[in-house]
């Protein structure tokens, strides 16, 4: 594909299909990836690969726990009190999740928010069909593939921007091999359920998750999220 169009057509994908990906792709993909730059060329990123065995535990045991964070955050105070000291299910990752948004961002989040929810008709007092479309999070959208980006502690914000370079490249590499991919911030709220089946060094922490495989036609695959206008990017002269 011309890079432009791979460009355009990359987006998030949020339904996959059944069908696997070979080992032989998911490999030539994380090479390609591997051409990415990086602060000092430290290249301070581990990925965990998902999939098989492993993928089905986590699709099992992830959802409920979101459930149970859901109604944690709903409940009383008591019960939250309680799962802060016994540590039942509360968040474990590494980086603390976003909750409170910049008010100048807050605007755009929503509005991407209310446009998917539209467009695949969940209204917006309809918070049991928000709850599952967020649960699919956790199901990786059915995807056969979900890998897990961990960034080195030591270089401070360069581990993460090194990060997010070598995911573009990996989700543009998936696209022009006519893949799907959906980046997840959603997925780094625990990093207990991964320590069970990965060997992750302590000085890397979980940055975020990202499923992979070939997208479903569903309407959740077509919508394409505006981006603001460029003039709003650029930092104007005084
Ligand atoms: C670091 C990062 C984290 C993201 N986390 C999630 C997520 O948890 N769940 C989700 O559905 N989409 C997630 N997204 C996808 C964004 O919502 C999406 O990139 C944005 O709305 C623009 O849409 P597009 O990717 O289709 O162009 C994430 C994207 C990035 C780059």
């Amino acid at each position: 594909m011309e890079f432009k169009d791979v460009m355009a057509q990359r987006h998030s994908v949020r339904a996959f299909t059944d069908q696997p990906v070979s080992d032989e792709l998911l490999n030539e993909l994380l090479a390609t990836a591997t051409s990415s730059p990086s602060w000092s060329n430290t290249q301070p990123y581990q990925i965990a690969v998902a999939k098989g065995a492993v993928l089905e535990d986590l699709r099992e045991r992830l959802p409920p726990m979101f459930d149970d964070l859901v109604s944690l955050a709903r409940g009383s105070k008591f019960k939250q009190l309680k799962a802060m000291v016994t540590k039942d299910g509360v968040p474990d990752g590494d980086f603390r999740p976003i909750t409170d948004y910049p008010k100048d961002l807050q605007p755009r989040r929503n509005a991407t928010g209310q446009q998917l929810y539209e467009l695949i008709g969940i209204e917006r007092g309809d918070k049991m069909g928000r709850h599952l479309q967020m649960r699919e999070n956790f199901r990786f959208f059915n995807a056969p593939v979900a890998l897990f980006i961990f960034v080195h502690e030591g270089l401070d914000v360069y581990s993460p921007l090194d990060a997010g370079i070598f995911l573009q490249s990996l989700m543009l590499a998936a696209t022009d091999a006519g893949l799907g991919t959906c980046a997840q911030g959603a997925l780094a709220i625990w990093r207990s359920p991964l320590e069970k089946h990965f060997s992750i060094p302590e000085n890397y922490k979980l940055l975020c998750g990202l499923s992979l495989g070939y997208e479903a036609d569903e309407t959740i695959n077509r919508f394409k999220p505006q981006r603001q206008p460029l003039q709003a990017l650029l930092v104007p002269e005084r």
